[in-house]
């Protein structure tokens, strides 16, 4: 593998960032009026305006040689062909086939996984039918009113967003929860309200191993036979989601109400698999195809469209450009939509876990920085909170700002009001205000001397902050498919220029193992002489307080 940094590529980067990194976007747009347009890129109604990003063609271009040189296509190819690009974990990466909508095979060890996938699409389809129509009863005969998932990371997050963005497609009849936390507090709160005889648990897990969904699971296992009296009332309220089948027979749940996927599908890629039964069972099995049919249409852009024109190749380079040239540590996700109000938190785990990362493909320690801290909130809410840092604080946050034309519940001009604000602060981050303008205002609203003097600093915005707008029509579940399988490809992109392997999380594993160690000490089983001394401290302080 070839040292990044001493890639022609990169060095032509580094030097065009010399003489590019201080330039004003003020400036940038004086000098091209076209700039909006020349830097707008579409697929169908998804509009990606990189026009106020702090760059130039000449970086695009650059950036894209970078592509080139990376042989960013040939791994892209190597990945749709179902290649162990997992090295680490030996093996392939192919969630686009969970939404394959081509007819296509799609192959893994040149078996094509494609029948596999339909065949549990079927059955979910009719599970899904079954619950939401009431066939599929309670064991006291009951119809299932409320559906819980219990599950965590990838086996969580996804759906917990999605399920929460298409909230306007669910109903009243059948709601859906989410229990992640190992914590009690979320099972207790959750299951405060809900009859057992009508709620249905889905165990979410990819490896059914994982310490904080089997304990949740157990408990509410003991909560359902507890309360429903009958240890075979499990049968009807307790379904698996898994890639692990003797696990599941072992937790007790028959494998015929397991819905499986495969060891290719990792687990903060997995909302497209059985994991997204949760969505189905909110939305309707159909709309759940058109979430597949939008992010199997972005594979289709990101697999056959021109790098020039890619739009997760073009987002991906951004990233790159402002993460590696201009020293940006952090990158905002800043949806103007309160029903994607936990994309920052899915977008955390699926790039931050892919892209956490300080070794290459190679077992190479990398000398270039990857992976940004993710975080966000949505607007208008984080115009309230955290905006004055990024107009006035001292440090670079590239954000992405994601608006949906319309509103899907529109309601008075509240939608008109959001459209505003988002378009209003990408021009602030943008422009700022010059000593000039607030010059004049202050004067206007009759400050004079040494008053007005003292007032200035505090009324500057410096502006050149990065953002990108994405737009779309609406935020149907086509349009949202499409949104995160965009996003995915760019960790994609991202991670091959990178050199990373973005699809293993050895850094999960130290924590869990110390927890293991830990837990005995705390249920008084072990002694702990074994465990370093600030932990044997903090642990005899905590066992104190609860004697
Ligand atoms: O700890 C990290 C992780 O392995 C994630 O990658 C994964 O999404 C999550 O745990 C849950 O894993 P599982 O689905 O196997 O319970």
């Amino acid at each position: 593998m070839t040292d990044l940094t001493r890639m022609a590529a990169w060095e032509a980067l580094e030097l065009h960032a010399g003489k590019h990194r201080d330039r004003h976007l003020r400036e940038l747009f004086t000098a091209d009026a076209r700039r909006a347009q020349r830097f707008a890129f579409r697929l169908d109604d998804l509009l990606v305006d990189l026009s106020k990003q702090r760059l130039s063609s000449e970086t695009l271009a650059l950036l894209l040689e970078l592509a080139r040189a990376t042989d960013l296509e040939a791994w892209r190819d190597a990945m749709f062909r179902g290649e162990r690009i997992n090295t680490t974990e030996d093996r392939a990466v192919l969630h686009v086939a969970l939404r394959n909508r081509s007819g296509r095979p799609m192959q893994v060890d040149g078996q094509d996984v494609m029948p596999d996938v339909l065949a549990v699409l079927e059955r979910l389809e009719r599970f899904t039918g079954d619950v939401r129509e009431g066939r599929w009863l309670g064991h006291t005969g009951a119809r299932i009113t409320n559906v819980v998932n219990i599950g965590i990371g990838g086996s969580d997050l996804g759906p917990a967003m999605v399920t929460e963005a298409l909230w306007p497609y669910g109903t009243a009849d059948l709601r859906v929860h989410f229990v992640s936390n190992v914590d009690d507090s979320h099972l207790q709160q959750v299951c405060r309200d809900l009859d057992p005889a009508e709620t249905l648990f889905i165990v979410a897990s990819k490896t059914f191993t994982t310490d904080e969904t089997m304990t949740n699971a157990r408990s509410a296992r003991s909560w359902l036979v507890e309360r429903l009296g009958d240890e075979a009332a499990v049968a009807r309220h307790m379904v698996a989601v898994s890639t692990n089948e003797e696990a599941v027979r072992a937790f007790g749940i028959d494998p015929d109400a397991m819905f499986g996927f495969w060891d290719w599908v990792g687990g903060r890629y997995s909302l497209w698999s059985a994991i997204g039964l949760p969505i189905m069972l909110a939305v309707g099995y159909p709309r759940f195809v058109e979430l597949l049919d939008g992010a199997h249409a972005m594979d289709e852009h990101f697999r056959t469209a021109p790098l020039a024109e890619n739009l997760p190749v073009l987002l991906g380079l951004v990233g790159i450009w402002n993460r590696n040239f201009l020293g940006a540590g952090t990158h905002a996700i800043l949806p103007y939509d309160q029903r994607l109000a936990r994309l920052a938190a899915y977008l955390q785990q699926a790039d931050m876990e892919s892209n956490g990362k300080s070794v290459r493909r190679d077992g190479h320690r990398v000398d270039y920085a990857t992976g940004p801290i993710l975080f966000g909130e949505p607007g208008t809410n984080s115009q309230h909170s955290f905006f004055q840092l990024l107009h006035q604080g001292t440090e670079l946050v590239p954000a992405d700002f994601i608006v949906a034309a319309r509103s899907t519940t529109a309601l008075g001009d509240h939608h008109l009001r959001l459209l505003a604000n988002c378009l209003a602060q990408t021009e602030a981050l943008a422009f700022g205000k010059t000593p000039e303008e607030a010059r004049h205002e202050l004067e206007a609203q009759g400050l004079t001397g040494e008053a007005l003097e003292a007032m200035l600093p505090h009324k500057l915005f410096a502006g050149n902050q990065p953002t990108t707008t994405i737009v779309y029509d609406e935020l149907t579940p086509y349009a949202l498919g499409r949104l995160l399988a965009l996003y995915e490809h760019v960790i994609f992109v991202q991670g091959q220029i990178w050199g990373l392997n973005s699809y293993d999380q050895w850094g999960v594993e130290l924590g869990k193992q110390l927890a293991k160690r830990i837990l005995p000490v705390l249920q008084g089983e072990a002694d702990g002489q074994d465990l370093p001394p600030p932990t044997r401290a903090l642990i005899e302080e905590v066992l104190q307080r609860r004697r």
